[in-house]
């Protein structure tokens, strides 16, 4: 059956049925990222993650990083979703303890044989409900964008849940109205308007991004304190 026609009756599965509706969303969720993975989906030449992970739109960010980090004091990151980990495996972590988590099982087989190691394991977590790894920072890049406004709703509660501090995500900083999207789909956000109510980040990084020929010169990582973040 084509993804939407599938989309579209797992949502109408979950407004009748709420428990069986989650249970559907789980399975969907975890087989669209399945698809997208094998797929190849985004179509990038280099990264299964999507042209976003390429190493030109990741230039900046693999620069600021480090400092970033050091200037927070952050000793552990959660990256959840960490993809195919294409690009941070360039990003000197040393000193850091790194856990990546992502929904498609062969995806994190792969990145535990080619980059695991003491110091930097792979795991397979629904971050939406699965038992989140505590971490000081929990790292959420170009994931946010992909899902409902349900599921973002449980991401955030989810990682409050997982005891960590920080919250490093994908913001977009200029005015466009939000949207509800079906998990898979990609929508810009900007984290401070409705219906997320962030407060202003700590701190802010743009990207740099020129994909979709220049459209998105806004995109940014945002930092934020997760206790600092509304419930929604
Ligand atoms: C566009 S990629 C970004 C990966 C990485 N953060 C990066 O910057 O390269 C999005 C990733 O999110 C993963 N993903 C989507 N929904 C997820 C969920 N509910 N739990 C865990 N991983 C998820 C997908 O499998 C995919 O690998």
């Amino acid at each position: 059956m084509p993804i939407a026609r599938r989309y579209r009756l797992a949502a109408g599965l979950a407004r009748l049925f709420p428990a069986a509706g989650r249970w559907a969303a789980a399975r969907r969720r975890s087989r669209v990222f399945a698809e997208i993975f094998q797929t190849n989906f985004w179509g990038s030449q280099t990264s299964v993650s999507g042209p976003g992970s390429e190493l030109d739109q990741t230039a900046i960010i693999r620069e600021a990083l480090p400092a970033l980090l050091a200037a927070h004091g952050i000793g552990s990151i959660l990256d959840a979703p960490c993809g195919d980990f294409h690009w941070l495996q360039h990003v000197p972590l040393a000193g850091i303890r790194y856990t990546g988590v992502d929904i498609v099982p062969a995806l994190i087989a792969r990145n535990q044989a080619t980059f695991g190691s003491a110091v930097r394991t792979f795991a397979v977590c629904d971050l939406v409900e699965g038992e989140l790894p505590k971490a000081d920072l929990i790292f959420c890049r170009d994931c946010l964008v992909h899902l409902s406004y349900d599921e973002t709703r449980r991401a955030l509660d989810n990682f409050r849940r997982s005891g960590a501090t920080w919250l490093l995500t994908t913001t977009f900083t200029s005015q466009r109205p939000n949207s509800d999207i079906v998990t898979g789909d990609w929508c810009p956000i900007m984290l401070q308007q409705a219906p997320y109510g962030f407060p202003e980040p700590v701190a802010l990084i743009n990207e740099g991004c020129t994909e979709f020929g220049g459209s998105y010169p806004d995109k940014s990582l945002g930092l934020w304190r997760l206790a600092d973040l509304p419930q929604w």
